[in-house]
């Protein structure tokens, strides 16, 4: 008997554990698919989910997901071309939430947000009003493209992995009043020469992108870890007046109406600086703390004047080329001759028609799509139900949903246990 009992006791503990852990009423898991409304039954009071909930061709205009607060895993909701809102009054966290492809979404309501991981919002064309809740102060990953979104305000927010938004063409303004870091912005294709973006606290971006932009307002941005790109924007001064160090590269090229550039901090480029296809910026010269370039200098365009006087070491080698007559290539010879330029080439070509790029290439900036988007995994302890042998099934003691079968073999287990045991006596 009682080399028997050590296995009894573990079985015993093993059940009540597991007992223990699907007693917790209303925390329901597993995988689902909704096609029709009645999929929908088996998570009705579910206060909490963890697993994978599709919603696809679902033939109804409104959907309400009232009950569930806290969700581990992935929402998707995808394809539904019928449905005109979407409302989730109760969710309050959620690991990643992606809604896509709907012609006729209108209407967002997530009321009580307060954490979103992963929220995708893609070819969403009726969806006009962007506005996250006040109540959203934790988000990861925001990944916003296609949408008929005219302003994003992203209220409450601090820090985040990746800002990503993308094809909005009638984004006018992206404003995210409180942020302080993100890792990745990556800005392109929004508005029509009008996009707006405004982060007053922004004070550290590892990349940073902006593409198509209308006007930047960025006055704490102090570094940039990786690479700064500017490119066919619309602004006519491109100003970080906080800006002190680009740990990478710097690409300024092809903004059509930029005139003027401000970097009045700027200290250090960690890679190359490229300017580039400019062809209103008729003076290089708003870089008048500037002592080192890691890479190389390859500057071109119609300019007629480069002042970068601080500039005491270029590591690379350095490529001006400019339409204007006007310049004078002795500021770039007194580079080579004083010892600034570290690297073996030295360019300098004033009045020619087709000024090129020969040292660097202009970088396009970093699309995000593989870094963040299906980064994480879902670490939740009931994400994966394979143990059923059924993955529609949900795990729950709640009257109203279905109990699995190894939770059914645990109780018989406990019982029979709790029998033998007494016999023994
Ligand atoms: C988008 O939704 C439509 C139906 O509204 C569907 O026919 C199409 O295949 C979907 N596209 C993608 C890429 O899922
Ligand atoms: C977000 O707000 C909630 C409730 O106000 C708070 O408990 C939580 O700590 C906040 N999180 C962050 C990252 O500020
Ligand atoms: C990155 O994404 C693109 C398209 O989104 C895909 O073609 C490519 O294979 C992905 N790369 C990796 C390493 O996943
Ligand atoms: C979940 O189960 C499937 C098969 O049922 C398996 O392929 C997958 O690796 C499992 N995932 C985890 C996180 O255990
Ligand atoms: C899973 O359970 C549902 C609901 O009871 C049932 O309709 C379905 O046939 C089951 N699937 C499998 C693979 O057992």
């Amino acid at each position: 008997m009682a080399t028997k009992s050590p296995v009894r006791c573990g079985i015993f503990m093993y059940c009540i554990f597991m007992f223990l852990y699907y007693a917790d009423a209303n925390t329901c898991s597993g995988s689902i698919q909704v096609r029709a409304m009645s999929d929908m039954e088996p998570i009705k009071s579910c206060k909490s989910f963890a697993g994978t909930i599709l919603i696809s061709s679902l033939p109804i205009s409104d959907l309400v997901i009232p009950d569930i607060q806290s969700f581990e895993g992935t929402i998707d909701i995808n394809s539904n071309e019928n449905i005109r809102r979407i409302s989730m009054p109760n969710l309050v966290s959620a690991t990643r939430i992606s809604i896509s492809n709907q012609t006729m979404l209108s209407t967002l309501e997530f009321p009580s947000i307060q954490k979103i991981d992963t929220l995708t919002i893609k070819k969403l064309p009726s969806l006009t009003d962007l506005s996250f809740p006040t109540m959203l102060n934790e988000t990861k990953n925001l990944e916003i493209s296609e949408t008929g979104a005219r302003g994003i305000l992203v209220l409450r927010v601090k820090k985040m992995s990746t800002l990503r938004v993308e094809n909005n063409k009638l984004l006018e303004f992206l404003q995210a009043p409180n942020m302080k870091s993100v890792d990745t912005i990556y800005l392109t294709e929004n508005g029509k020469g009008k996009f707006d973006f405004t982060a007053p606290y922004l004070n550290n971006v590892n990349d940073l992108t902006v593409k198509s932009v209308g006007s930047l307002s960025l006055p704490s941005l102090s570094t940039v870890s990786n690479n700064l790109v500017a490119s066919e924007n619309s602004f006519s001064s491109f100003t970080l007046q906080n800006l002190r160090s680009v740990t990478g590269g710097m690409t300024i090229d092809s903004n059509q109406n930029l005139k003027s550039t401000n970097f009045q901090e700027l200290q250090t480029i960690g890679s190359s600086l490229v300017i580039s296809n400019n062809p209103s910026l008729e003076k290089v010269n708003g870089f008048p703390k500037l002592e080192r370039i890691g890479g190389s200098a390859d500057i071109t365009g119609s300019f007629s004047e480069l002042e970068v006087s601080k500039l005491n070491e270029i590591k690379g080698g350095i490529n001006v080329q400019t339409k204007s007559e006007r310049f004078r290539c002795e500021e770039v010879d007194k580079f080579k001759n004083e010892g600034v330029v570290k690297g073996d080439t030295t360019v300098c070509l004033s009045g020619i028609k087709e000024p090129k790029s020969v040292l660097a290439q202009p970088q396009t900036g970093i699309p995000v799509n593989n870094k963040t988007v299906g980064g994480e995994t879902n670490k939740g302890k009931a994400t994966n139900t394979s143990s059923t042998g059924n993955k529609t099934l949900l795990h729950s003691d709640g009257a109203k949903h279905k109990i699995n079968n190894f939770d059914v073999l645990c109780r018989i287990m406990i019982a029979l246990i709790i029998v033998y045991n007494l016999y023994e006596i």
